[in-house]
């Protein structure tokens, strides 16, 4: 039996707050903390000494998070965020391909998916909601001869609804179509086969489930994406010198980059917090991921209930088990902010999202803390 409330009490947060803000960034928890003050504190010590060693942690975790993708090491790496994970991709499909090409993707989706597209001039399409459902035959509806890649969250932000990617992402291979995904509202909880899936790219931005803070996003890429849009941007930790030096310092001397997805590392990174997330993964992984993804159904459940008892409109799709996530929205129509900033005076902390009120639940939370929010639901 997991002793949730030992891991409660991993996150202090929840001595003074009532945290629904997960899916906007989640506190991290006792052992993540020391993970990157041990880091820091290495570093204070001991300077640089260690960056060798580092890199292979940081390869190892590379490894840790693949296997949980059904991918290999090689096909891992971290950028800056899902905005600048994006914007590569975009400015591949500029370099690589001709107009006329469009992308599709979702109306309801995170601006990080879709900006850098739009911003270098390329065209998008986007599928419409239906309850808050993106129903995949809607989306291969919206193909056309010109359609190069579809882009979907695999949950949606504002909603918590999350799309079954296998499904999808079998008849866009079979339409040779490219799907890149944006995992950030459900990796680690829900990690996805990328190889059933038939994935292309996938980022996963880990400030909310990662629990280890902005460290950034993970970003996956086939060989056979890298190997068609090369990245377009390189600096000198995407040079592999086939161990002939560590740096490449020659000047006007061709050089190769790395064919695994490290082409992307470009130059050094926030590699002390980066590092921190595999006691991250290693926390989540002791409690297990089916276990707590079971938590995330039997908490959310639980607000449903509740909210279904107060005759509260869900704006959640909550019907299927499998296109839930760990975000419940609903509305009380006008009243949304005044009930968002009067649950704030009681330091229950709710996200305002799309004109909606988004509840997430994460770990920590318990149903005492669903009741404390039902109860500031309930008329006198
Ligand atoms: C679905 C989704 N993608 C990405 C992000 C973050 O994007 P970025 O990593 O570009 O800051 C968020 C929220 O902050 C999100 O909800």
């Amino acid at each position: 039996m997991t002793d949730w409330d030992k891991i409660r009490k991993d996150f202090p947060v929840t001595k003074n707050k009532t945290y629904f803000l997960s899916a906007a960034m989640s506190p991290i928890p006792i052992p993540v903390f020391n993970a990157i003050l041990q880091e820091y504190r290495t570093l204070h010590e001991l300077g640089e000494l260690n960056f060798p060693k580092d890199m292979e942690r940081f390869k190892k975790l590379c490894g840790d998070i693949a296997e949980l993708m059904n991918t290999n090491a090689d096909n891992i790496t971290f950028v800056q965020n899902t905005s600048t994970a994006m914007s590569l991709l975009a400015l591949s499909f500029k370099n690589q391909i001709k107009p006329p090409f469009n992308i599709i993707s979702m109306q309801d989706e995170f601006p990080s998916s879709t900006v850098g597209f739009e911003y270098l001039g390329i065209k998008m399409r986007y599928a419409q909601p239906l309850n808050a459902r993106y129903p995949i035959a809607s989306i291969l509806d919206m193909i056309d001869n010109h359609t190069l890649a579809v882009i979907t969250s695999q949950v949606q932000y504002a909603t918590g609804f999350q799309q079954n990617l296998i499904a999808l992402g079998k008849e866009l291979r079979s339409r040779d179509i490219l799907f890149f995904v944006n995992s950030t509202q459900a990796f680690p909880f829900y990690p996805i086969d990328v190889q059933a899936a038939h994935i292309d790219v996938l980022t996963a931005s880990l400030h909310k489930w990662g629990l280890t803070g902005h460290i950034g996003t993970m970003f996956f890429t086939t060989p056979e994406f890298r190997e068609l849009f090369p990245t377009p941007c390189a600096g000198w930790l995407s040079i592999n010198t086939k161990g002939k030096s560590f740096i490449h310092t020659g000047k006007n001397i061709p050089f190769h980059l790395h064919s695994t997805a490290h082409c992307y590392d470009s130059g050094t990174f926030n590699l002390q917090a980066v590092l921190a997330f595999q006691t991250a993964l290693d926390y989540i992984n002791q409690i297990g991921i089916t276990i707590i993804q079971n938590r995330i159904i039997e908490l959310t459940d639980y607000l449903i209930a509740g909210l279904r008892k107060l005759n509260i409109t869900i704006i959640s799709p909550v019907s299927e088990s499998e296109e839930r996530s760990a975000i419940v929205s609903f509305t009380l129509g006008n009243n949304n902010k005044e009930f968002i900033d009067a649950c704030a005076q009681q330091h229950i902390l709710l996200s305002p999202r799309d004109g909606n009120i988004r509840v997430s639940v994460n770990i920590f939370n318990n149903f005492a803390d669903i009741d404390k929010l039902l109860r500031c639901l309930t008329p006198d």
